[in-house]
C-alpha cells in the first residue's frame, strides 16, 4: 500500500506527523516517534515573547499596549519557566537533526513583524528542514480592527518568507471573518503550506475560589469536524500543502482529513495519551482499511471529499446548513 504523499515539497513516507508539542524536547521520545514509523517531526514552538526578552528585555508591542505594559510584562513567564530558552531551542534542533533521518519542522510563535523573526534564519542554519509559523492571537482589543491583525500576521509571513529558504507553513486558528481570503493571500505571499488549526486555549473559572483556571484539555475526535469543512474549502484553493492539526486519534479520522484534502496529519494529543507506538496503529489501520476499500495509494483517495468538486462551495455550504436544521425531528 503506497501511503507516501508530499508536504512543504518533502516526501515523505506516510502522512502521519508528530505535532508541535514539548514531547521533541526528550530525545528519547524523538527516538520513539521515529522507530515507530513516523513521517517528520514538529517541534514545540519558540516564542516571540522569549526572544524578545532576551534582545530587548520587553515582552510586548509597546505601541499596542504602552498604557498597560508595567503590569502586562508581569502576567508573562519568566525565562526560567520556558522548557527551552532560544539558544537551547536551537541547540535542540541540531539534537534532534543528529538523533533522526525524518525531516524536523521548527516552530516559531509570534504575531508581531519585527526583529524577532531573525531568528526564522537561525532555525534554517541549525539544520531544520522546515519551519511552521504559529500565528496564535487573541484579538482583545475592541479598537483593533481584524484588517489590522491579518496584515500584521501577513506581513509576518512575508518576513520570513524573505529571511529563510526552506519551506515555511502558517498554522491558522479558525477564527478570521474570511478565512478563505486570508489563506488565498498566505499562499499568494508563497506560503508553502497551510496547518488547520492551533487550538486555542480556553481557560475556565473555578468558583468557589474566585479564580481563573488555565486548562490544556486535550482533543478528542470531535475537534476534527471543523478542521474536515476547512480542508475541503481550501483544498484545490491554494498552490500549497495542507495539513490538519486536531481531533485526529483513529484511523479513520486519518482517512477523512486525507480525503478532505490533507496531504498531512498532525498528532499530539494521540500520542501522549497511547504514546508513540499509537501511529503504527494508525499506520495499519489507514492501510487495512484502504485495501478493503480498495484504493491503492493515498494520492487516489486524496481530496476526492474536497469542495473543489464543487461549482459552488458557498451555496452547497448554505444549503446543507439550511437542511440540517429544517430536518431535525423532534
Ligand atoms: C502540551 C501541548 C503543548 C503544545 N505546544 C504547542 C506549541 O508549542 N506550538 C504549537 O503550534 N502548538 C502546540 N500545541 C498544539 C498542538 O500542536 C495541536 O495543534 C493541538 O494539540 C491539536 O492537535 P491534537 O488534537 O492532535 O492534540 C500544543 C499542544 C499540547 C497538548
Amino acid at each position: 500500500m503506497d501511503l507516501s504523499t508530499r508536504y512543504l515539497g518533502l516526501q515523505l513516507s506516510n502522512p502521519l506527523l508528530a505535532g508541535a508539542s514539548p514531547m521533541v524536547d526528550d530525545l528519547d521520545w524523538v527516538r520513539r516517534l521515529e522507530d515507530a514509523g513516523v513521517a517528520a517531526i514538529v517541534m514545540h514552538s519558540l516564542f516571540e515573547e522569549q526572544i524578545t526578552r532576551e534582545q530587548l528585555g520587553t515582552v510586548l508591542d509597546m505601541e499596542l499596549h504602552a498604557d498597560s505594559f508595567a503590569e502586562a510584562l508581569s502576567y508573562f513567564p519568566q525565562p526560567q519557566e520556558f522548557r527551552l530558552g532560544p539558544e537551547t531551542y536551537l541547540e535542540q534542533v541540531r539534537r534532534i537533526k543528529a538523533a533522526v533521518k525524518v525531516p524536523v519542522i521548527a516552530s516559531l510563535n509570534g504575531t508581531t513583524p519585527a526583529g524577532w523573526l531573525d531568528y526564522a534564519k537561525l532555525i534554517e542554519q541549525a539544520g531544520a528542514d522546515a519551519l511552521e509559523l504559529n500565528v496564535y492571537y487573541l484579538a482583545t482589543h475592541p479598537w483593533e480592527t481584524g484588517e489590522a491583525v491579518e496584515r500584521r500576521t501577513l506581513e509576518s509571513v512575508r518576513t520570513v518568507k524573505h529571511e529563510v529558504k526552506i519551506p515555511v507553513a502558517v498554522k491558522l486558528s479558525p477564527f478570521y471573518s474570511s478565512l478563505a481570503h486570508l489563506a488565498k493571500q498566505m499562499d499568494d505571499l508563497g506560503a508553502d503550506g497551510l496547518v488547520l488549526f492551533n487550538r486555542f486555549y480556553q481557560p475556565d473559572i473555578d468558583v468557589e475560589a474566585l479564580e481563573v483556571v488555565p486548562s490544556l484539555k486535550l482533543s478528542d475526535s470531535s475537534e476534527l469536524l471543523l478542521r474536515l469543512r476547512w480542508l475541503a474549502i481550501l483544498s484545490g484553493h491554494v498552490k500549497g500543502s495542507l495539513a490538519v492539526s486536531g481531533g485526529v486519534h483513529t484511523p479513520l479520522d486519518a482517512i477523512k482529513a486525507v480525503m478532505a484534502g490533507a496531504d498531512a496529519v498532525q498528532l499530539v494529543s494521540a500520542l501522549l495519551i497511547h504514546g508513540a507506538g499509537h501511529l503504527k496503529t494508525l499506520r495499519d489501520g489507514i492501510a487495512a482499511w484502504m485495501e478493503e476499500h480498495e484504493y491503492v495509494s493515498l494520492e487516489q483517495m486524496h481530496a476526492s471529499m474536497s469542495h473543489q468538486n464543487s461549482p459552488n462551495p458557498q451555496a452547497l455550504e448554505r444549503a446543507n446548513y439550511m437542511r440540517i436544521l429544517q430536518g431535525w425531528k423532534p
